[in-house]
């Protein structure tokens, strides 16, 4: 067993609503819709409208405002709350070893037959959030078979997720996930922080990309998008998947959050390979 059983287990990243909800008034979201375009850069058409709507005016409500016009208004003028407008709309919350069952499965039926059998290993992290994801496919990695080497591209809408995860520093409380053993080889201790070692870091590649609107590399033996389509419509995770199909090696697996699955997998082109996996032909 490669894993670590004191990983936590997941946690939905809903943001708690504690005031009604209005109805989706459909002006006052494409207004709001064009504003978080020129603000955020972030294309809401192809998110689901009543759960934007019930995030943004949750949100709304807990910073004290009465709409979403006023949020936006006042986001324009406050360069931290319109921080804390995009991370609520692109939700980051993440952690080393997310649902560590599925990552048991990759490990034991993927990832080990991968890096014993083929000269290099290309993994895109797409979402990568504060950078737990790849972090973690790179101590795999490195557990299994420290001289094949592998290549992580690491990518988030975010800029300022991605400044933070290259900086590769970690709480207390962001390590719950990762063993004493896997600390003492993985990490130094700074201060009261983690800080991963350059040798964790070495197989990572960060980059900004916007899955929703930006070309996609190939090829890949494993794509992780998990945890970030949550909002997406139907179908704009339909076309997704479909690109995925096509940045994956044959036999390359794409794994996903073990909340989510492809209903009309087949006729995209992926076969299902068990819970959260898929994989091209
Ligand atoms: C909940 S986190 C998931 C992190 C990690 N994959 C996990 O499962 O723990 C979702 C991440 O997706 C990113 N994201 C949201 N929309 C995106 C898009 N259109 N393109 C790229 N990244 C996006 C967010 O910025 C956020 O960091």
């Amino acid at each position: 067993m490669v894993m670590d059983t004191s990983a936590r287990p997941d946690r939905p990243a809903i943001l708690p609503t504690f005031a009604p909800v209005p109805d989706l008034d459909q002006a006052a979201y494409d207004r709001m819709a064009d504003s978080v375009r020129s603000l955020l850069g972030i294309d809401l058409s192809q998110y689901k409208p009543a759960q934007v709507w019930r995030r943004v005016n949750g949100f709304a409500t807990a910073k004290g405002l009465p709409d979403p016009d006023a949020l936006v208004a006042k986001a324009k003028q406050d360069a931290v709350l319109k921080q804390a407008f995009l991370d609520m709309l692109t939700i980051n919350v993440s952690e080393f070893f997310r649902n560590p069952e599925a990552w048991d499965m990759l490990v034991e039926k993927y990832l080990k037959p991968m890096l014993r059998s083929q000269p290099t290993v290309r993994i895109w992290s797409a979402g990568c959030s504060l950078g737990f994801e790849p972090l973690t496919l790179s101590m795999l990695a490195h557990e299994i078979a420290p001289n094949v080497p592998v290549k992580i591209l690491a990518t988030d809408l975010d800029e300022t997720i991605l400044a933070r995860a290259r900086q590769g520093s970690y709480t207390e409380a962001q390590m719950a996930g990762v063993s004493p053993a896997r600390r003492a080889r993985f990490f130094r201790q700074v201060d009261k922080n983690w800080q991963a070692t350059p040798e964790l870091q070495a197989p990572i590649t960060w980059r900004r990309h916007d899955l929703l609107r930006d070309p996609y590399q190939q090829p890949f033996d494993l794509i992780c998008c998990r945890n970030v389509v949550i909002y997406f419509t139907e179908t704009a995770k339909t076309d997704l998947y479909t690109r995925f199909r096509d940045s994956l090696r044959p036999a390359g697996i794409l794994f996903l959050g073990a909340t989510e699955s492809i209903p009309n997998v087949r006729s995209i082109g992926l076969l299902p390979a068990g819970s959260t996996f898929y994989q091209r032909p």
